[in-house]
């Protein structure tokens, strides 16, 4: 009995329901249980924003605000963009609040849909959630290497195995221009093979050129200069103290020159937690530093850095890992006759009440159907509610787990319940 209805999802978004959506909430509540020791506050900001917000802090010439972003007019022809991420917003509520005037630093995080106008495929969706953290105020390397054991402690209490932290420099103002001219000399020849989008990277982003996933790109960089050889002496030294804290902690990590950030924000340090059984989309979160972009945003100069995790990807990978969660009722309530249906109605609620999850039958059907149902809905226990139980203050109980059954009295029930399901 199905039929794929009149309506359906729009492609590259979808329905997050069982057994991800148990995934979700539990990387919820532990990454809020991570954040807050370090001192994050949640913060809350629009899905939409004007569209000038990304196009300025992104940059114009990126993947996202070339190609990915929603963008329309409203009803005043004013331009407006669905979120394509989360770091820009949050740095327009900080400077617009001026909470720099607050002590520092200023720690928030967030969770929510984002929106990228991209070709679907595994791993990568038209509207997709992050989680992200972002920090205000403090430019010393013990913070980068903070945020990042921050990630780390938080995938380790997920349980989650087989990442990879990928670090990286990629320079400030002073090195910045060195390494764009080594770049722009190196592809000078090869100017001609570039795909059409490259060749217009090379004049206004060729750092872009080293992130293309066209084959024949592929090909042309390699050999290309590495931005670790053009770290000035200050960049270097901030990403040696960096390594070095997390070296201090024992966080497993690569150094991965070849990483460029698809967002032109970023400035010093970034990183990438990446995951090979997640495909070609393999970063499972991403972040770094951005100094400059509170000051862009009309605020005093202040030092920031964040990352945002990617929720669909993290919960396909500890689905992966645990295998499915299976949520099922604690107690299935089976009655025969309308006395003892009215009857079962209350002990349910008596049961909730006590904090069990209770299904009970209320379409009066035949025991071997209710029992059935349970089976189904793969509930701990079963109890039987007829008339002669009710009579003599009993209730019959059957435990699906083991098999077991017997009688108990209902005055006890709850007290039985809770010894017989002590994995609650
Ligand atoms: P991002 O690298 O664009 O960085 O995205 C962060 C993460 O979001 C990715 O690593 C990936 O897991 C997930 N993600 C991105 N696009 C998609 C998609 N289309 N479908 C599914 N998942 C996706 C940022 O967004 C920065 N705002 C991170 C940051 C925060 N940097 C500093 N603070």
């Amino acid at each position: 009995m199905s039929s794929s209805g009149q309506y359906s999802a729009l492609k590259g978004v979808q329905d997050i329901l069982l057994p991800d959506i148990a995934v979700w909430q539990k990387i919820e509540s532990i990454s809020r249980e991570v954040f807050s020791r370090y001192g994050y506050q949640e913060i809350r900001t629009p899905i939409i924003e004007p569209t000038a917000l990304f196009t300025r802090s992104i940059g114009e010439t990126t993947d996202i605000v070339e190609k990915e972003m929603y963008t329309f007019p409203d009803k005043a022809g004013r331009s407006i963009t669905l979120r394509p991420e989360g770091t820009a917003s949050v740095v327009r509520a900080y400077v617009e609040h001026h909470l720099y005037n607050l002590p520092s630093p200023q720690k928030f995080f967030y969770s929510g849909p984002m929106f990228r106008y991209e070709r679907p495929q595994k791993g990568r969706f038209r509207q997709f959630f992050q989680i992200g953290v972002e920090a205000f105020g403090v430019s010393a390397p013990l913070m980068d290497a903070e945020i990042i054991a921050m990630l780390s402690v938080l995938f380790e209490r997920l349980g989650l195995k087989g990442v990879n932290f990928e670090l990286n420099s990629i320079g400030c103002e002073k090195c910045r221009p060195a390494y764009r001219k080594a770049l722009q000399d190196f592809f000078s020849d090869k100017l001609n093979d570039l795909c059409p989008d490259c060749k217009r990277r090379y004049e206004y982003n060729p750092f872009r050129i080293l992130d293309c996933k066209v084959e024949r790109c592929i090909e042309l960089r390699q050999g290309a200069p590495r931005v670790t050889d053009f770290l000035c002496e200050e960049s270097r030294r901030h990403f040696e103290k960096v390594l070095s804290a997390i070296t201090a902690l024992r966080i497993p990590h690569v150094i991965n020159p070849n990483m460029v950030r698809g967002l032109d924000y970023y400035a010093g340090t970034t990183f990438e937690v990446t995951s090979e059984h997640l495909g070609s989309q393999k970063a499972v979160a991403a972040g770094g530093r951005y100094d400059r972009l509170v000051q862009e945003f009309g605020g005093p100069p202040t030092p920031a850095i964040g990352f945002a995790i990617g929720m669909e990807r993290l919960a396909a990978l500890l689905l992966e890992n645990e295998g499915v969660l299976a949520a099922s009722p604690d107690v299935y309530i089976s009655t025969l006759g309308e006395r003892a249906a009215g009857e079962g109605f209350l002990v349910a609620e008596r049961l909730r009440a006590k904090g069990f999850w209770v299904e009970a039958a209320y379409d009066g059907s035949s025991l071997r159907s209710q029992l059935r149902k349970a089976d189904r809905l793969s509930a701990r226990c079963v109890l039987i509610i007829g008339d002669d139980e009710l009579s003599a203050g009993k209730v019959k109980w059957k435990d699906l787990k083991d098999g077991s059954q017997g009688e108990t009295e209902m005055s006890g029930l709850t007290e039985f319940l809770s010894s017989l399901i002590v994995d609650r």
